[in-house]
C-alpha cells in the first residue's frame, strides 16, 4: 500500500475528494495514513477523524519556519508516508521538508499556472479578464506554485462570474484533477523530462511492433 499524508490549513474538500476516491477504487493501492493541520479546530481534521483517520494539527503560528517542518517531517516519517498532498496547506515548504521527500509532494492550485501564482488566485483571474482559467497540480519545489506540472483542468470564465461562481466551478474540477495527477505520479508510468511530465516510452510492443517495414518502407 503506498500511503498518503494530506496537509491541510481549512475545510478540507479536496482532501475529502481524495478519501472518496480512494474508496471508491480510482487510486488504487493506496491509503491515506495521516492527515495534518498546521491550524487548530479546522473542518477538515473534523471530517478526518469522523473518517477514523490518523489527524495531527501541528501549529505554526510563532514557530519558525525550520523548526515547524521538522516536527511536519518527524511526524510524516513516524506514518511510513510515501506521498505528501498538500491540499489547501497554506504554508510555505522549506527545503529541509523538500529533501525529505524528492518529487514526492503535490499541490493543487486554483488557476492555470503560470498564471495567477499566490493568494485570492480566481480574483487575480477575474480581475484580469481572462477568459478560460481552471487548477494545476503541481510537484513542489522551493519557489511558491512554481514545480512541475503533473495535470491540469479548464473552465470557462464567464461574463456573470464573481469570484465565488467561479471558485465553484475550479473547485469542481480540482476535485477530479487531484485524485486524478495522484494516480499518474503513482503508476510509474510518467517521468520528468526538463520541465515537463510525460508518459514514459514504452520499450516492447506499442508503436514499434506496428512500425513494419510493410507499412512503412518505399518497396
Ligand atoms: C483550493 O482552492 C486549493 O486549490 C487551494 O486552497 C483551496 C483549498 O480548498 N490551494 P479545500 O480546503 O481543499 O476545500
Amino acid at each position: 500500500m503506498t500511503r498518503l499524508a494530506i496537509l491541510l490549513s481549512g475545510r478540507g474538500s479536496n482532501f475529502l475528494a481524495i478519501a472518496d476516491s480512494i474508496s471508491a477504487g480510482r487510486i488504487p493501492g493506496t491509503e491515506i495514513a495521516v492527515v495534518i493541520s498546521n491550524k487548530p479546530y479546522v473542518a477538515g481534521i473534523a471530517a478526518a477523524e469522523k473518517r477514523g483517520l490518523n489527524t495531527h494539527v501541528i501549529q505554526s503560528k510563532g514557530i519558525a519556519r525550520a523548526e515547524h517542518d521538522a516536527a511536519m517531517v518527524a511526524c510524516l516519517r513516524e506514518h511510513k508516508v510515501d506521498l505528501v498532498c498538500l491540499a489547501g496547506y497554506m504554508r510555505l515548504i522549506s527545503p529541509v521538508f523538500l529533501e525529505a521527500f524528492p518529487n514526492r509532494i503535490l499541490n493543487i492550485h486554483p488557476s492555470l499556472l503560470p498564471a495567477f501564482p499566490g493568494l485570492d488566485a480566481q480574483r487575480q483571474a477575474l480581475e484580469y479578464g481572462v477568459q478560460v482559467s481552471g487548477c494545476t497540480v503541481h510537484f513542489v519545489d522551493e519557489n511558491l506554485d512554481h514545480g512541475i506540472i503533473v495535470l491540469q483542468r479548464s473552465v470557462p470564465v464567464l461574463p456573470e462570474d464573481d469570484e465565488h461562481s467561479l471558485s465553484e466551478r475550479i473547485l469542481h474540477e480540482e476535485h477530479i484533477a487531484y485524485s486524478e495527477a495522484i494516480r499518474m505520479v503513482l503508476s510509474g508510468e510518467y517521468e520528468i523530462q526538463e520541465r515537463r511530465y510525460v508518459r514514459k516510452l514504452a520499450h516492447h510492443g506499442g508503436a514499434e511492433t506496428w512500425r513494419t517495414p510493410s507499412r512503412y518502407s518505399s518497396s
